[in-house]
This record gives C-alpha cells, sequence and structure tokens, in this order.
C-alpha cells in the first residue's frame, strides 16, 4: 500500500510530498510541529496536542491556516488512508514560503504538512529491563516550551545516546538540574518515594504525556512533587522513566554508568506504565 502526506490542502503520495526550498521551516526552522500518538486508529490526547499546536504557533506569531476543525478533519483522513492502526501522526506548520530574508515576510501563509504512519510496538525488553540514558549539557535555547522544529541540539544528543548504546540522553542545565529527555520528559522516585518531574517553565516542553500521567499518577494515590531535582538527585533515585507521545512510561535503569535502584524498572514506573497503556486504550478519540 502506497503512504499518503497531506500538503497545502492536497493528499499526496508520500514520495511525492514536497515543500518548495524558500519555505522558512527548511531554512530556518520557522515552523512548529506536533506528535500524537494513534492507539486502535484512535488518538490519543488530541485536544491537549492541538491546544500546544495553537499556543506554538501563537508564541511565533504565526497563524493557523485552518480551522481547529479541518485540521482534525485532516488528521483523521490521513489515519483513514494510510491504514493506521497504531502509530502515530506528525503535523508540522512553517511560517510561509518566501525569498530568505530573516524578518518575518509581509505576506505569510502558513505552511501545512503532514503524514501518519504505524509503528512497530516497543520490544518486551523496555518494559522488562528498562532502557539507559546518558546525561549531556543542555545547550538549547531558551524557550523550550515553543514545540517548535528547531531541533538540532535535541538531534546532537539523540545521536549521542545512540552511539552509546543509550535510548534518550538527559539535558541538564548550568545549575547540575536535569531539564528533560531530547525528546521526552523526565521523572524519577527519590530514595523517599516522591514522584518528581520538573515544573514547567520556558526550559522544556509540558508535555502532553506528562500531564496525563500527573492526572493518573494521582488517581493511584502517588504522591507527586514538580520541582527541579538535579542530576546527582536522578542517579541517586530509587527509579526513573521518561514520558512522550511516542515513549509511553519507559523505564530508565541506569544514568551514564550509575545502576538506578536495583537496575530493575521500579514498582512506580511500571505500575504508572501499565495504567497508561491502558488510558492509550479506553480514552483515544476516533
Ligand atoms: N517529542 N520534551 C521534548 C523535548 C519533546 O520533544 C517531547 C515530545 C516531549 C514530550 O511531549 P509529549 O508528551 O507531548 O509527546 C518532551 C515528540 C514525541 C517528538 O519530537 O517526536
Amino acid at each position: 500500500m502506497s503512504r499518503v502526506a497531506y500538503v497545502n490542502g492536497r493528499y499526496v503520495p508520500h514520495s511525492e510530498a514536497r515543500v518548495h526550498i524558500d519555505d522558512r521551516g527548511y531554512q530556518f526552522a520557522d515552523g512548529v510541529y506536533e506528535v500524537v500518538a494513534i492507539v486502535g486508529q484512535r488518538f490519543v490526547d488530541e485536544a491537549p496536542h492541538l491546544d500546544r499546536l495553537e499556543r506554538s504557533l501563537k508564541e511565533l506569531r504565526m497563524t493557523m491556516p485552518m480551522s481547529r476543525r479541518s485540521l482534525e478533519l485532516v488528521l483523521r483522513e490521513l489515519v483513514r488512508r494510510n491504514r493506521v492502526r497504531n502509530g502515530i501522526v506528525y503535523m508540522q506548520m512553517s511560517r510561509a514560503v518566501a525569498p530568505r530574508d530573516h524578518p518575518f515576510p509581509k505576506l505569510a501563509k502558513t505552511q501545512v504538512v503532514a503524514w501518519a504512519r504505524n509503528s512497530k510496538p516497543a520490544p518486551a525488553s523496555v518494559a522488562e529491563d528498562g532502557v539507559k540514558a546518558i546525561t549531556m549539557p543542555d545547550i538549547r535555547w531558551g524557550r523550550c516550551d515553543i514545540k517548535s522544529t528547531a531541533l538540532l541540539p535535541n538531534v546532537l544528543a539523540k545521536q549521542l545516546a545512540r552511539e552509546a548504546g543509550a535510548y534518550e540522553a538527559w539535558l541538564v542545565d548550568e545549575d547540575g538540574n536535569v531539564t528533560e529527555g531530547s525528546s521526552s520528559n523526565a521523572w524519577i522516585v527519590t530514595s523517599k518515594g516522591e514522584l518528581v518531574t520538573r515544573s514547567t517553565d520556558e526550559a522544556i516542553l509540558a508535555g502532553v504525556t506528562r500531564r496525563t500521567v500527573h492526572e493518573l499518577a494521582k488517581e493511584e494515590g502517588l504522591r507527586l512533587v514538580e520541582r527541579k531535582f538535579s542530576l546527582a538527585e536522578a542517579k541517586g533515585a530509587r527509579e526513573a522513566f521518561v514520558t512522550s507521545a511516542s515513549s509511553p512510561v519507559v523505564p530508565v535503569t541506569q544514568i551514564d554508568e550509575q545502576v538506578i535502584g536495583n537496575g530493575k524498572p521500579g514498582s512506580t514506573t511500571l505500575k504508572l506504565r501499565e495504567r497508561y497503556l491502558r488510558y492509550m486504550v479506553e480514552a483515544g478519540v476516533a
């Protein structure tokens, strides 16, 4: 079956989906994006993802080029045409196609591309053994709360993680605190049993999965604290894990050379993972 993508109002074969060389997303990373998980042909937390897309656009003084309803219909059409059961839908909006010049062009028509694809389920080893994270300085800009396509530091961090045989790279700010992963939010369960994730500020992306896991943790009666935590605290933690639309509560059992807890995914992490996977199946919207 050949894949279908969406480009500015048209459904086109994925292999022929193109943007112009003067697209500002391409030249300046002047754009925003979202990734929404699909489980059983249904979208997981679609509304908060689209809310965040609108917020990212607003923060960059870009305009939403279509109604939210139209965008929702495009996403559904992509799922249908690509026969996606379990996977992701990706959407990206860039400021304009215009002759290269740093200031915003006078007539900026937001460009939209989107695609959807099936993904393979995570290998069983992820939940059984957990994954490794390496750490490195957070060299990103001061507005990581905007989901912009300017991901070069994230790409470099993830590449170093892969080369080190790790799943994720945790980024550490100048004060020695963990901000987040290169494409996920970072969590720990401290030696005192406190569930901790960094409070949202301009240094991290306010993850949609983070928010949902937060709600589910409260339902489970877990004590959750949103605060900064240092790399030293993370290395001494009982448990650690990451969350994102495509990494739903993935246990981290090693940070750099430090084994976390007893080296196996912890009970809080596994409980939250199980609870979140159930939520994904039950709460999706078609
Ligand atoms: N990444 N932090 C960063 C830097 C991210 O890129 C992501 C998501 C998250 C988690 O956000 P959410 O729970 O809303 O997915 C946190 C997506 C999946 C990506 O870039 O592929």
